[in-house]
């Protein structure tokens, strides 16, 4: 990556990974690129296709010819399909249990890593995903892989949905956290996992703040940023 500085931060879902992703891109002058979001959009698409999920090449030529983009600025991201913003769409419930079929098929992620790979190009990003510090971004400055118990990921995801509104039963969420982590460190292609030379945090006894502050002094040991 010509003149890239990337910091990249993988770890399942419910490790408050987002939002320490976005309040560390603003801290550290830095943009964000959310690459889970990018799979969403490539699961709606194939949703919208009405493709059966088993069907791994049929959902490699719908997310093939899908057009897909993220609009990135420092604090936030917002999701388009096809030219439509899905910001809210990708975030359903429909979108959540069917994303890790999506994104276990090779063609959909060789083609999301390589929009990824042009996103970062002689920018400084901080890239939030599965395999960023492993497959997208081998040579990151810095690698983070956040990690916390399932317990621990459920109550924030079921406390997340209350706050948004979202009915949500606490046994059913650990269940799909449980169910989509194991779908997602076991799947062939790019498997969840941190990299040999990540920082493992765990955050399940930690504050968002003393996450925060741990990213942010690991950034400017790396970095250098002011
Ligand atoms: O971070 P998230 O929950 O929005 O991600 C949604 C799904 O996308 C997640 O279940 C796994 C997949 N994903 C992936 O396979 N690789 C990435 N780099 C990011 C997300």
């Amino acid at each position: 990556m010509s003149g890239s500085r990337v910091i990249a931060i993988d770890g399942p879902a419910g490790t408050g990974k987002s939002t320490v992703s976005k309040l560390l891109a603003h801290r550290v002058g830095a943009r964000y690129l959310d690459t889970g979001a990018m799979y969403r959009a490539a699961t709606l698409a194939v949703l919208n296709a009405g493709v059966s999920l088993d069907d791994s090449e049929a959902i490699a030529e719908v997310v093939a010819a899908a057009d897909i983009q993220l609009d990135i600025t420092d604090d936030g991201a917002t999701a388009y399909l096809d030219g439509a913003d899905v910001s809210r769409e990708i975030r359903t419930d429909a979108v959540t249990n069917a994303v890790s079929a999506v994104s276990a098929v090779p063609l959909v992620r060789t083609k999301l890593v390589a929009v990824q790979r042009r996103e970062a190009d002689g920018a400084f990003v901080v890239v939030e995903g599965r395999d960023i510090g492993t497959v997208v971004f081998p040579d990151a400055d810095l690698k983070v892989f956040l990690t916390a118990s399932p317990e621990a990921r459920a109550l924030r995801r079921h406390r997340q949905n209350l706050a948004a509104g979202r009915p949500s039963d606490h046994a059913e969420v650990l269940a799909g956290v449980n169910r989509r982590d194991h779908l997602d460190s076991t799947r062939a292609v790019s498997p969840l996992r941190p990299a040999v030379d990540a920082v493992v945090v765990d955050t399940s006894d930690l504050t968002l703040e003393q996450v925060l502050d741990t990213l942010d002094g690991l950034t400017r040991d790396r970095i250098g940023v002011q």
